[in-house]
Parts: structure tokens; C-alpha cells; sequence
């Protein structure tokens, strides 16, 4: 049977699971997050949910991985076998369904690239995004007619960048890739950033983004939106950071990697939304509107706002190709994390060789993805996302904050993260005493009850109205069948006789 893979070095470790973190929601949708939910004074929230919530599961998974040296469904399944599913689901549902969609949106990233060399959007990027979707009408949302050709071009384009990084493996393959990623990510941000800084009204876009309205901390919508922006952005919930960890060195310090990726993570998003404001700010002053006028997030900001500001700027062409190429990257760094989380997965179960389990997944992703390109993928894609975001994933985190916290008991993973944190004398009492005493409540109260009720809260919304008023076919077959599937799956999956590296 293959050898379990290794990083080459804890950096190496560290790089990929930030590329995992920092993602298309870094970019797009932390900004706006913070700013429709009190601007500066959003940070209190955000803050606390970080490290009440964030850092919190984040360690619960990089321990669970570490010390079991296992994917999602053995760490699991090794805590109970009862729970081996749970691991299941989160894999499944987040490779077949999150995976795919996220896929076609680098590919639209990788066309939009080619149409800022052209400017092909005109002077009116909202209907040229809606003809390059072929987008038709919401209530129609069965009214298949075909496929967007030059989007699935690019879909497999991206399938084949992922499968060549993932098929050599976590050291020659994921390692190496990230170690080009990340420090071409950063350098292209901070020159976006800087250069939207220096925009004429880049200040009144930053002003509006930083303007603390802290009326807006009493109010529980807020809070749930804090929870929901660090749990989505740090991959949570994905088994991404449990199959991670599993490849780190025995003596590897959790403690420390949390933090330094919770913490990179969080900065990278609060430093891209000073580029996305000053670009929003320039904007207004140049067509004499107010903030609140142009302002957009995902899929409107990337694709109609940006465009639109790519048009006026100064070398705006290659603004734009630097802006998708952004993009592009940072979401390359996540979806191999998928593939890697769900491979991981497999191989520990069935014992396959890597090459033909990634070869198998990128195939049968690939076809998935189809489901994404066609006139009604836009609204599949909204309504897939929507639901296994608030659900999926959330629930994942409270039964995974349970399981650990009550069934398993804090403890055990407390004594594995305390042995590897090379204190001794009064520090070591201090953190074993103090600072993972508080880890421990998190997991066991704080976590389950704050995420518990922002499913609540997203349910009641749910059972008010259909999902942005989409038929409501439509959101039960694609957002509760999606879940119940995968649901199904899982079951099945965990119920296979164990053929892969041994259980203890
Ligand atoms: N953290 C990622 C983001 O912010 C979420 C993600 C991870 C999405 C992996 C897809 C794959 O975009």
C-alpha cells in the first residue's frame, strides 16, 4: 500500500493551508460583509468570532488530524465508528458540490482575464456578463438549452491545472505548487491594493469601508454574519484542514500553526477590502455617485462592478488581467485542497494509489462541472452554494464541535496539542491551565451555540420565502436534494468494510 504523503517542511504546510484559506470569499465577500454589517466596528465581531470560533475549530481540526494521522471519515470513524459518515459527508458534499461550481467560477475568472485585454464588456459589462452565461430567466430555472462552450474550455483548462498538481502527490505536487502560489498571490495584492489606494476618491471608498457604525453591534443579524465570514473563509467544515495537518511531521506545533494561519488568513481579507473600497471610491467620485450606489459583492463585484472600473482606469487592461489572474490563483490554491481532502479520504479507506483516485475524481468533477455551464448555471450555482453553505457546512462544524468536545472529550486532543507545544515550568502550566482550558469551552459551548443559531436564524429566513425567489422546485431538488444526497452517500460510503491503512 502507497505511504501516506508528508509536507517537506512545516512552511510548506503552512503555505498550503493558507492558499486553502485565502480564497475568492477573501476577496469578494469579506469587504462587503464588513461593510453592509457596521464598517470598522465590524472588526469587534469578526474578532471575537476568530477567536471564539475561527482559531478555535480550526486547532480542533489540525489536533484531530495530526494526532490521528488521518482524512475526515478515520479520524472520525476512530473516535466512533458511528461518526465515520460525518467525515463522509463533509468530503463528499464539498468535492461534489462546492468543487464543482467554484471550478467554472476560476473559469470565468480565466475568460474575464482574456476580455480585459479587450475590454470586450463595452460599456455595459452587466448585460455582456449575462450573454456570456447566456443567462435567461430565474423562474425558468429547468429550461436547459445548452452548453456555454468557451466556459467549459476553460472549466477543463482548470480541471487539468488542479489534477496536475494534486496527481504528484503532497510534497512534489501541492507543496511545490503553493510554494510559486502564495508568494505570486501576495505580490499581485499588494500591488493592487497600492494601486487602488493612489486612485483619485480611493479615500472616500476606504472611509466608507472603515467607518465604525457601532449601532450595528447590537444586532444579531451581525454576529451571525462574523460566524459565518470566518467559518467559510478559513475552510472549516471542508475536512480540508483535518487531511492537512494529517501529512505535518510528529512533532509539529498545532498551537502555533493555528494562529499563524488564522491570523494570515483574517489579514489578507481586512488588507484586500482597503483595494476593493479604493476602487468602489473611485468609481463614485468619478461618475458623481454615492458609495452605496456602486458597491457589490461575489459574482456582481467580480464581474460587473470591476469590469466597469476596469474600463475608466488608466491601464485598466492590465488592472483587469492582473484582477482576474488574482483570482484565478487564489482559487486554484483551494479547490486542490479539496481534491487533496477527498483523495485523502479515499486512499484511507480503500488503500487505491493516488494517481488513479485523483485521476478518477478530476474525471468525474470535470463532467459534475458541466452541470455549471449551461444558461441556467448560474442559478444552480447560486442555489447549490447558498444551501450547502448555511447548512452544509455548519453543521458539520456544530456535530464536529460535539462529537470532539462531549463524545470524545477536549481533553485527549488538549494532551496531544500540550505535547507538542515545547513548554516547560510555569508557560506550560499557563497555556495547559489557561489557554487551552478556553479552547476547550469554545469547542464545547461557544462554537455550537453561536453557529446553532445562525442555522436557526437562516432556517426561519428559509421557511419564510423560497431562496431569492427561486421556483421552489429548484431549491428543494438542488439545495435540500444536494444535501440529502450526499447525506445518502456518506452513509453508504462509511458502511463499506474498511480496506485501507489500518485503524489503529
Ligand atoms: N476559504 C475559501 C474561500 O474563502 C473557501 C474555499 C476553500 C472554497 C476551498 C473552495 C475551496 O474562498
Amino acid at each position: 500500500m502507497e505511504q501516506r504523503g508528508k509536507w517537506g517542511t512545516n512552511l510548506g504546510f503552512l503555505l498550503a493551508a493558507i492558499g486553502s484559506a485565502v480564497g475568492l470569499g477573501n476577496i469578494w465577500r469579506f469587504p462587503y460583509v464588513a461593510y453592509e454589517n457596521g464598517g470598522g466596528a465590524f472588526l469587534i465581531p469578526y474578532f471575537v468570532a476568530l477567536l471564539t470560533a475561527g482559531i478555535p475549530i480550526l486547532m480542533l481540526e489540525f489536533a484531530l488530524g495530526h494526532h490521528k494521522e488521518a482524512s475526515a471519515p478515520k479520524a472520525f470513524r476512530h473516535i466512533d465508528a458511528k461518526w465515520e459518515w460525518l467525515g463522509w459527508w463533509a468530503v463528499l458534499f464539498v468535492m461534489f458540490g462546492i468543487e464543482l461550481y467554484y471550478i467554472v467560477i476560476i473559469g470565468w475568472c480565466a475568460n474575464y482575464m482574456r476580455f480585459s485585454l479587450t475590454m470586450a464588456w463595452g460599456d455595459d459589462p452587466n448585460s455582456f456578463f449575462n450573454e456570456f452565461l447566456a443567462t435567461g430567466d430565474p423562474g425558468d430555472i429547468w429550461g436547459v438549452t445548452g452548453l456555454q462552450w468557451s466556459i467549459v474550455i476553460a472549466v477543463a483548462l482548470v480541471w487539468l491545472i488542479n489534477w496536475g498538481i494534486t496527481y504528484g502527490g503532497i510534497q512534489k505536487g501541492i507543496e511545490r505548487a503553493v510554494k510559486v502560489m502564495m508568494p505570486i498571490l501576495l505580490l499581485v495584492t499588494v500591488a493592487i491594493v497600492v494601486w487602488a489606494l493612489f486612485l483619485e476618491g480611493a479615500g472616500k471608498g476606504v472611509k466608507h469601508y472603515v467607518t465604525p457604525d457601532f449601532n450595528k453591534i447590537t444586532d444579531l443579524k451581525v454576529w451571525i454574519a462574523a460566524y459565518g465570514q470566518i467559518f467559510f473563509s478559513l475552510s472549516l467544515g471542508f475536512g480540508i484542514m483535518i487531511a492537512y495537518s494529517s501529512y505535518l511531521s510528529r512533532d509539529a506545533n498545532i498551537f502555533k500553526n493555528s494562529l499563524i494561519v488564522g491570523f494570515a488568513n483574517s489579514s489578507y481579507e481586512v488588507f484586500a477590502g482597503f483595494g476593493v473600497f479604493s476602487i468602489l471610491g473611485y468609481m463614485a467620485t468619478r461618475q458623481g455617485k454615492e458609495i452605496g450606489d456602486v458597491v457589490a459583492e461575489s459574482l456582481g463585484l467580480a464581474f460587473v462592478v470591476y469590469p466597469e472600473a476596469i474600463s475608466m482606469l488608466p491601464y485598466g487592461r492590465l488592472f483587469g488581467v492582473l484582477f482576474f489572474f488574482l483570482l484565478a490563483v487564489a482559487g486554484v490554491s483551494s479547490s486542490i485542497s479539496i481534491i487533496e481532502a477527498f483523495t485523502a479520504a479515499v486512499q484511507d479507506k480503500f488503500g487505491f494509489g493516488r494517481r488513479k483516485v485523483v485521476t478518477a475524481i478530476c474525471l468525474v468533477g470535470f463532467a459534475g462541472s458541466f452541470l455549471f455551464t449551461t444558461n441556467v448555471g448560474l442559478f444552480w450555482l447560486d442555489i447549490v452554494d447558498h444551501f450547502l453553505n448555511h447548512y452544509g457546512l455548519i453543521v458539520v462544524g456544530i456535530v464536529e464541535a460535539l462529537v470532539v468536545g462531549w463524545l470524545y472529550k477536549t481533553h485527549r486532543l488538549k494532551a496531544h496539542i500540550v505535547a507538542n507545544l515545547g513548554l516547560s515550568g510555569t508557560r506550560h502550566k499557563v497555556f495547559n491551565y489557561v489557554v487551552l482550558q478556553l479552547w476547550m469551552y469554545c469547542i464545547r459551548f461557544i462554537t455550537p451555540v453561536a453557529l446553532g443559531i445562525a442555522i436557526v436564524h437562516s432556517l426561519i429566513g428559509e421557511l419564510a420565502t423560497p431562496y431569492a425567489g427561486y421556483p421552489i422546485s429548484g431549491v428543494i431538488v438542488l439545495g435540500v436534494g444536494w444535501l440529502l444526497v450526499t447525506h445518502v452517500f456518506a452513509f453508504g460510503l462509511s458502511g463499506l468494510p474498511w480496506r485501507g491503512h489500518p485503524l489503529d
